[in-house]
């Protein structure tokens, strides 16, 4: 019997960029598009899995046949995904997570007034929302025990050494199965259709590289986690 590599597995999947309020009209903000976030949903859905999608904001729509929950800031998505791990066999965060959100959000819009002094924003830090995910899997608080946990990061460097660099110190911090590394500055990555990354895995197995459509990239992740759950993990 043929069977799809993710048939019976549940795969969550943040995507977009978070925002985070300063008043009722203003928010920080960043450039994801929600584009890479949303081809892996469709490459994992094609692949056999259960598809959540944790969508903050994104300038695509989400792909049909995945279960769809709406975010807005990086402590609802923390929410999210926290309750969401509880039954998946991967979680994947390419989701641009805000690292700081202002410290206070004014319940009417904030107003410009001639006899005031120039507005500061104090920032506070957000959870990392990855590692939170690893430890609890850690301590066997969330999901099962062979959850498989995806990070992104998007890394600047003079060269690739450098990248790689940077990009297996993030893995060893962060603790995650894999990382896909993005490096920025030389491609631009951010709204773009194409995407060109290194896969690193905790495991130690070579850096992979995969490189095309956002759909190819997709692809390549999602075989490389199919694999690791079906021939490395067990
Ligand atoms: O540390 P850095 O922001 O480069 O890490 C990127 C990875 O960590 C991405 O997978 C992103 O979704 C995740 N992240 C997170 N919570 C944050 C910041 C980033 O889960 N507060």
């Amino acid at each position: 019997d043929y069977q799809l590599p993710l048939a019976g597995r549940t795969v969550t999947i943040s995507a977009g960029g978070t925002r985070e309020p300063l008043d009722p009209v203003r928010f920080l903000g960043n450039r994801s598009s929600g584009k890479q976030g949303v081809a892996l949903a469709l490459a994992a859905r094609d692949a056999g899995a259960t598809v959540r999608l944790l969508a903050a904001h994104m300038e695509v729509p989400p792909p049909a046949g995945v279960e769809v929950v709406r975010v807005e800031t990086a402590l609802q998505l923390r929410e999210a995904a926290l309750a969401a791990a509880a039954d998946s066999d991967v979680v994947i965060m390419s989701a641009a997570v805000a690292d700081f959100r202002p410290a206070e959000v004014s319940d009417t819009k904030i107003k410009k007034r001639d006899d005031s002094a120039d507005p500061v924003i104090t920032l506070v830090r957000n959870p990392d929302i990855l590692h939170e995910l690893v430890e609890r899997r850690n301590a066997g608080d969330a999901g099962p025990a062979s959850q498989l946990i995806v990070g992104f990061a998007a890394e600047t460097g003079d060269s690739d050494g450098d990248v790689l660099a940077y990009a297996e110190a993030k893995l060893r911090r962060k603790g995650c199965d894999l990382l896909v590394v993005n490096h920025v500055g030389t491609d631009k990555v951010f709204g773009q259709d194409t995407n060109a990354v290194v896969i690193l895995a905790r495991s130690g197995s070579e850096p992979q590289e995969a490189a095309g459509s956002k759909a190819d990239v997709s692809a390549a992740i999602i075989n490389r986690i199919s694999y690791e759950l079906n021939h490395v993990l067990p």
